[in-house]
């Protein structure tokens, strides 16, 4: 994204299609044949899709939306957001205004290193095996970066080896191989390097071999990112100290920290969605994460400091800016382009910089109204769409001149009723 990129662009959601496309185009970050698949409406040619996968009869649609005022180590970043539920686009651009008032968020995100898991059954003297599986450490990393030259020669490759021994008793035993995988998800390479080294490890270790796979519990790929906002910006010590305490009640309860986890998703995930990741991957690693005490916990969590709060958000994310649908969906193309994140590093700082937008937009509003207001305003238009005719898909479904002014004047009341309960753009 070039250095005059302002993610703030004010009045965006009262504006047609067409404005606003023509708004972003006019930023310089998409290239023709992105804009052309923007400006047609997007979605999936059913060519492609019937490449993608099996027994394909059509494609299915979500919106895709644009998330704003987004500020993330100092650069502004557009992030689209391919999303069904009202509000979380709105809610998760309210609350980046918020927090851009205090210079936007910071973070930093692990070097890509996702782990290989080999397990073994049945090793005769599990310790003892361990202990030779460490010593045979170079070989085994060597068995790994030949299976997998060209990731090698890119400057990624197998780091590092760890042996758990998971049942002395019964021989059970896993090897963790860990690989740099560059700016990829890295699932492919992952388990091509496990199924490689799997009969080195068997040879050195005995046993019986078992699973050869990545682990989407990406310990060694963490992202940090964290947020200060005033107490201003939130509408005022009592909702701030209000935001604190719900944090505190989801560290101290793990069935409210499933709800603050869903709500620190919801922007996460569309917008995961949205560039092509693999969500499956992202929602198990973040909820084992959150798991990791023994306690099931918040993924982030928001301390009061004097004037404000500091939010702090820690999960793996593995994600990927080339490789996997990046290659073959044109929106998805367009969506990275719009981001303009340089590395997987950088992807995942924005990713979890939109968890805790969602998340503080949340917490904000239950501490204060409550949620249900501007929801119940959205989904009612959601409504009336799924009673208008033609409702379903189809040309009746978009409405066209006439019509347009309505929806219009419909989405700016709906997005109001989001400002009142989330804090306004
Ligand atoms: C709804 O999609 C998400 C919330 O339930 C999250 C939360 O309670 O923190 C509002």
């Amino acid at each position: 994204m070039s250095q005059k990129v302002s993610s703030r662009i004010s009045g965006f959601y009262k504006r047609c299609l067409e404005d606003r496309l023509r708004e972003i185009q006019a930023l310089g970050l998409l290239d023709e044949d992105a804009l052309a698949h923007l400006a047609s409406g997007g979605g999936l040619p059913t060519a492609v899709a019937d490449r993608m996968c099996e027994n394909v009869i059509a494609t299915h649609a979500l919106p895709l939306g644009l998330a704003l005022n987004f500020r993330v180590n100092q650069r502004d970043v557009l992030v689209p957001m391919a999303v069904e539920e009202p509000s979380v686009i709105a809610a998760a651009s309210n609350a980046a205004r918020m927090v851009r008032l205090s210079g936007g968020f910071s973070g930093d995100a692990d070097p890509p290193i996702m782990t290989a898991q080999v397990q073994l059954d049945d090793v005769p003297d599990a310790e003892d095996a361990a202990v030779r599986l460490e010593a045979a450490r170079a070989s085994l990393l060597a068995a790994g970066d030949a299976a997998i030259p060209r990731m090698v020669a890119r400057g990624g490759g197998c780091r590092d080896l760890e042996v758990r021994v998971l049942s002395a008793e019964l021989g059970v035993l896993v090897v963790h191989l860990y690989v740099e995988v560059g700016d990829a998800m890295g699932a492919n390479l992952v388990d091509t390097v496990a199924e490689a080294v799997a009969p080195l490890v068997q040879r050195i270790a005995g046993g019986t071999l078992g699973l050869r796979i990545l682990s989407n519990l990406t310990v060694r790929r963490l992202v940090r990112v964290t947020a200060t906002v005033g107490d201003d910006a939130l509408g005022g010590a009592d909702v701030a100290s209000g935001v604190a305490r719900a944090s505190r009640f989801a560290e101290l309860d793990p069935y409210r920290a499933a709800t603050h986890n869903k709500g620190f998703m919801n922007g996460l995930d569309a917008a995961a969605v949205a560039l092509g990741q693999d969500f499956r991957a992202i929602e198990a690693g973040a909820h084992a994460y959150a798991s990791m005490s023994g306690q099931y916990r918040p993924l982030s969590t928001w301390e009061r400091v004097p004037g404000g709060l500091v939010g702090r958000a820690e999960l793996p994310l593995a994600v990927g800016t080339v490789g996997g649908l990046t290659e073959v969906h044109a929106g998805v193309r367009a969506a990275l382009q719009l981001v303009g994140a340089k590395s997987a590093g950088e992807l995942a700082v924005v990713l979890a910089s939109v968890g805790l937008a969602s998340n503080l937009a949340a917490l904000r509003a239950l501490a204060s109204e409550g949620i249900q207001r501007g929801h119940m305003r959205l989904h009612e238009r959601k409504r009336a769409l799924a009673a208008a005719p033609g409702a379903g898909g189809g040309e009746a479904a978009a409405p066209a001149s006439g019509d347009g002014k309505r929806f219009a004047g419909e989405r700016a009341e709906a997005h109001r009723a989001v400002q009142q309960a989330e804090g306004g753009t």
